[in-house]
């Protein structure tokens, strides 16, 4: 009885299979109800009562440990047979990848880029901390003009009024930097952000974006003007929407329009975006004054040119009829996402 006793023990040491339908065939050889140690107990049975107190012991021991040894092989199988199954749980719901998408202000500039680009213009940057000449001087603006004043500019450094740094106002400070740096002909539209002293509310903010434009070449006249904008206007807000131009003020153009589009909304029936006029203004514009030519060493009695300048925020608000300007700066995803099918 010992001698099968050490043979079977040594059997089950060397069993380590991982194997479901092998660690079942273990289980019936040795612990089955015909199994080998139901019948080591069955002989146990007939042998005399001297050997009964040696082997119960050893007997028992014996089975205990055959069934420490079943119960540790199970557990592995187990657990391992868990993992694989999570691995390849095919009704998981899949990962999702979140795809970011453009801003919408990006969005609309590079509208206005891409249609001016096909009329044949360049893009040029400049800088959003300028001199008073760029921001204002050389654009013909009085000494004692209601802009220069504390109340609109950011000023960063505050001297006489002709070495001030302040941050840009505008972006026609870009048109000057062009001039000064190039010979014309000049063909250019300059998108960029603009600063302004303005306290935060749904429709005015301390800074918001602008585009320029810059047209400069020997007799260019105000219907080249007229007709490039409202080319541009049919191109960004679909043929038919109507343009008109009213007489206005800038220090650095003579003569000065501001130009409106029939509301994109309503389309001219009268809705709360166009405060029911119908029209909507998307621009300034107007010929560049021989001054500003002048001051940016160019010769006005040989060229002459128109420029223009809009606001990116008024027109991605007709666009997408947005009517908080805080919301494009807050960062909110609820409000980004609904542009992700915009992606480019
Ligand atoms: N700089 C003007 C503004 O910020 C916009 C503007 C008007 C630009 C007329 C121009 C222009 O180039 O010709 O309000």
């Amino acid at each position: 009885m010992q001698d099968k006793i050490d043979q079977y023990t040594a059997e089950i040491k060397a069993f380590t299979s991982a194997k479901a339908d092998e660690l079942e065939a273990f289980r019936i050889k040795y612990l089955g109800t015909k199994g080998l140690i139901k019948e080591l107990f069955e002989q146990f049975k007939t042998v005399g009562t001297e050997e009964k107190r040696v082997f119960g012991k050893v007997l028992n021991e014996f089975k205990q440990f055959a069934e420490a040894r079943y119960n540790e092989l199970k557990d592995s199988i187990d657990s391992t047979v868990t993992t694989e199954e999570t691995k390849l749980d095919l009704t998981l719901p899949g990962e999702g990848v979140t795809a970011g998408s453009r801003h919408p202000l990006s969005l609309v500039r590079n509208e206005i880029i891409d249609i001016f680009k096909r009329l044949g213009f360049v893009v040029a940057e400049g800088p959003d901390i300028e001199d008073d000449w760029h921001n204002f001087s050389a654009l013909n603006f009085p000494e004692e003009h209601p802009a220069r004043d504390m109340q609109d500019t950011f000023f960063i450094k505050k001297n006489s009024g002709t070495d001030d740094i302040a941050l840009r106002t505008h972006t026609s400070s870009v048109q000057v930097r062009m001039m000064e740096n190039g010979k014309p002909p000049f063909r250019a539209i300059m998108p960029g952000r603009v600063y302004r002293n303005e306290a935060i509310s749904a429709r005015a903010h301390c800074f918001f974006h602008q585009v320029e434009g810059l047209y400069i070449d020997e007799n260019v006249s105000f219907a080249d003007l007229k007709q490039t904008l409202y080319h541009f206007v049919q191109e960004l807000y679909g043929e038919g929407t109507k343009v008109r131009f009213r007489p206005s003020y800038f220090p650095f153009t003579e003569p000065s329009a501001e130009m409106d589009v029939s509301c994109t909304i309503c389309k001219g029936a009268g809705c709360n975006m166009c405060k029911y006029s119908g029209w909507v203004e998307i621009l300034g514009c107007g010929m560049v004054d021989p001054n500003v030519l002048e001051n940016c060493g160019i010769d006005s009695k040989k060229y002459t040119g128109f420029a223009f300048g809009m606001g990116i925020e008024r027109i991605t608000n007709l666009k997408y009829v947005i009517r908080d300007l805080r919301l494009f700066s807050e960062n909110d995803v609820r409000f980004l996402e609904q542009f992700k099918t915009e992606i480019i």
